[in-house]
């Protein structure tokens, strides 16, 4: 049975003006449907429109044409059925662990009924004991699953990730993908992760969007039809990988060592 919708991208279109009058078209007649509970990444080289198309859905930013909806809602503005994971560095440095995760509370005025629920969502992503850390304190993965709590405590029906573990070394990266895949079982909330590692994105999803830039747009989608979990030397896993790969014209050329397995 087919999920309903949760997000639905129509026909999107977003150019950038510059002050001398110069134009990047950044995503170009975009048409994207998440169904609920799904797991999406896009994909696509540097400048595609990732960030840009991430950016929309969370109501960060709004297109020159087409139109985004949120279980049939317009999208207009950032909401708690939403949450953003940023790239890197998007902690308050001056701010504990806990405090870091309850600003989502605190942004929806309701710290003082829920603020129980810190402990719980620190426990959630497997940071108890750092409650009172700094960020400077814990370790790159760690304060990206800081930053997932923080997305997380609202009880946002999708997550918006942005490359959440571009920064990451290799096995911190594969960790934090495990953690993912069990929060995304656990919570059954929509997932849409841009990520540019092809593993990653096979690893993970229901569907993979592969997008080319100038101008942005969706060249593919791809279906996995793979069993969970995913072994990244199966077969079938190296095959799509490769599918992949050549989708993206970089066919040939070396995967990342880490998963010359
Ligand atoms: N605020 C902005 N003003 C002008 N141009 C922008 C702005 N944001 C993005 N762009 C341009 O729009 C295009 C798409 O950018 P975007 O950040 O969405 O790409 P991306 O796919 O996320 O790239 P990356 O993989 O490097 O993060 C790029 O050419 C970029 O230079
Ligand atoms: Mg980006």
């Amino acid at each position: 049975m087919t999920r309903p919708t949760l997000i639905d991208i129509r026909h999107v279109t977003r150019v950038y003006r510059a002050d001398d009058g110069s134009e990047t078209h950044a995503l170009d007649d975009v048409s994207l449907e998440v169904r609920e509970g799904e797991f999406v990444s896009l994909i696509g080289p540097s400048g595609c429109g990732k960030t840009t198309l991430l950016r929309l859905v969370a109501g960060l930013d709004s297109p020159q044409a087409g139109s985004l909806t949120v279980e049939g809602r317009p999208i207009e503005a950032p909401g708690p059925d939403r949450g953003y994971v940023f790239q890197q560095g998007a902690l308050y440095p001056w701010a504990t662990v806990a405090e870091n995760i309850a600003t989502g509370l605190k942004a929806r005025g309701v710290y003082r009924t829920e603020r129980h629920r810190v402990p719980q969502f620190i426990e959630l992503v497997g940071l108890s004991g750092f409650d009172n850390a700094y960020p400077h304190q814990v370790s790159g993965g760690m304060a990206q699953r800081v930053a997932i709590a923080r997305a997380l405590i609202n009880g946002p029906r999708a997550l918006l990730l942005d490359e959440p573990m571009g920064a990451l070394d290799s096995f911190t990266r594969i960790e934090l993908q495990d953690k993912l895949l069990d929060l995304w079982k656990d919570l059954g909330s929509t997932m849409l992760l841009v990520t540019h590692d092809v593993d990653e994105a096979i690893c993970l999803s229901d569907r993979i969007v592969v997008m080319t830039p100038r101008p942005g747009r969706i060249s593919e989608v791809i279906e996995v039809a793979l069993g969970r979990p995913r072994l990244r030397n199966d077969p079938d896993f190296l095959a799509l990988r490769s599918s992949i790969l050549e989708k993206l014209h970089l066919a040939g050329s070396r995967p990342e060592p880490e998963f010359n397995i």
